[in-house]
């Protein structure tokens, strides 16, 4: 697979300038702090890949994203985005790239998007005929046709989302970046957007990496997660092996015909919830098999299914156990 994305060892130090309250020494002798928000990362990412970049608050996943893409100079490392080195900002790279905030608008506020769109069709230099057909296309995937000549400030959170991916892919970029694509959505946008995207990877064959907090997201959309915490790496891999190597229970969910009998009996260890109908346990993996046959033997019941942890609990103890290990003395 050819490597769209090379990093290796990037870190990224922020320096904020301090203020002593002397605006004298301020000027002349200006005091900084600094904050590491990547600390020595390093990852590739093939062509045609949907990667999920996830992570806590202040992790690093925007500093991430940003030194790809150009907008902001690593303090160290290698980082090659389709063979440029990003900070170049050569224009033959930025054209082949789009970065997509969901927390920032991008479009002229007072203008419909129909204007923005013929706005990045000249700076991009792309001709009608190609501009007409893609931005039909995606209108279409989209389902915008009704408010794209409406001035984007008139438009709903979804709806302008909408025209943001839009205007960001009319000159067919070969790598996206989307930064929260689905942030402050309702369910019904965010199933849209996050359609959009799976059909829209499918179709153009683009590499992308997504950043969302919401794990349905990822979970719909990408194979492969990169979890970072504290600007580190700390799993990098397909999402079902980070679900088979750190998650070791199961939810067995049971509805059933009768009252739980006297002698129904639960090994202690075996986190139980039961409102009748519904007796919920979490079950070691490996205890399944033994619990099933125990159920089938005592109790009579209309349903069951076993279901795995939630991912959103699976990530939680990645953090946690990547905290105790940092914190450990060493
Ligand atoms: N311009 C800046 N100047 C100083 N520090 C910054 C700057 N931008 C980000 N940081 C710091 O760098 C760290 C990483 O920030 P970043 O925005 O990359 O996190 P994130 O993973 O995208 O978080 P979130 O999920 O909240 O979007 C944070 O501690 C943040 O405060
Ligand atoms: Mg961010």
């Amino acid at each position: 697979m050819t490597k769209m994305i090379k990093v290796q060892n990037l870190t990224k130090i922020y320096r904020t300038p301090i203020k002593s309250g002397n605006p004298l020494r301020d000027f002349f002798a200006r005091q900084y702090k600094q904050s590491i928000a990547l600390d020595n990362i390093s990852f590739k990412i093939g062509e045609n890949e949907l990667v999920g970049l996830i992570g806590p608050n202040g992790a690093g996943k925007t500093t991430t994203m940003k030194i790809l893409s150009g907008i902001l100079y690593p303090t160290g490392g290698d980082i090659k985005v389709l063979g440029y080195t990003p900070s170049d900002k050569k224009p033959e790279f930025l054209r082949q790239i789009a970065f997509v905030m969901g927390q920032k608008n991008q479009l002229v506020w007072e203008l419909p998007a129909t204007d923005a769109f013929e706005l990045t069709r000249t700076v991009y230099g792309i001709d009608k005929k190609h501009f007409r057909q893609t931005v039909d296309n995606l209108c279409e995937l989209l389902n915008c046709s009704s408010f794209i000549n409406q001035p984007v400030k008139t438009l709903s959170l979804g709806q302008r989302m909408r025209v943001e991916l839009i205007n960001s892919l009319i000159h067919r970029p070969k790598i996206l970046f989307l930064d929260e694509p689905t942030i402050g959505l309702d369910i019904f946008a965010q199933t849209t957007i996050i359609n959009f995207i799976k059909e829209y990877q499918e179709r153009y064959q683009s590499t992308i990496i997504l950043t969302s907090h919401y794990m349905q997201d990822v979970q719909r959309l990408a194979k492969r997660v990169i979890i970072i915490n504290h600007g580190r790496i700390i799993f990098d891999g397909q999402l079902t092996r980070l679900i088979s190597k750190y998650s070791q229970e199961k939810t067995v969910n049971i509805i059933l015909n009768h009252l739980l009998p006297e002698k129904f009996h639960l090994p202690d260890d075996i986190k139980c919830q039961y409102d009748f109908p519904t007796l919920k346990l979490n079950v070691r993996k490996e205890d399944i098999a033994s619990i099933l046959a125990y159920l089938l033997k005592e109790i009579e019941f209309n349903d069951v299914t076993i279901e795995d942890e939630p991912i959103e609990e699976v990530i939680k103890k990645i953090f946690t156990s990547s905290q105790n290990k940092e914190s450990r003395p060493k």
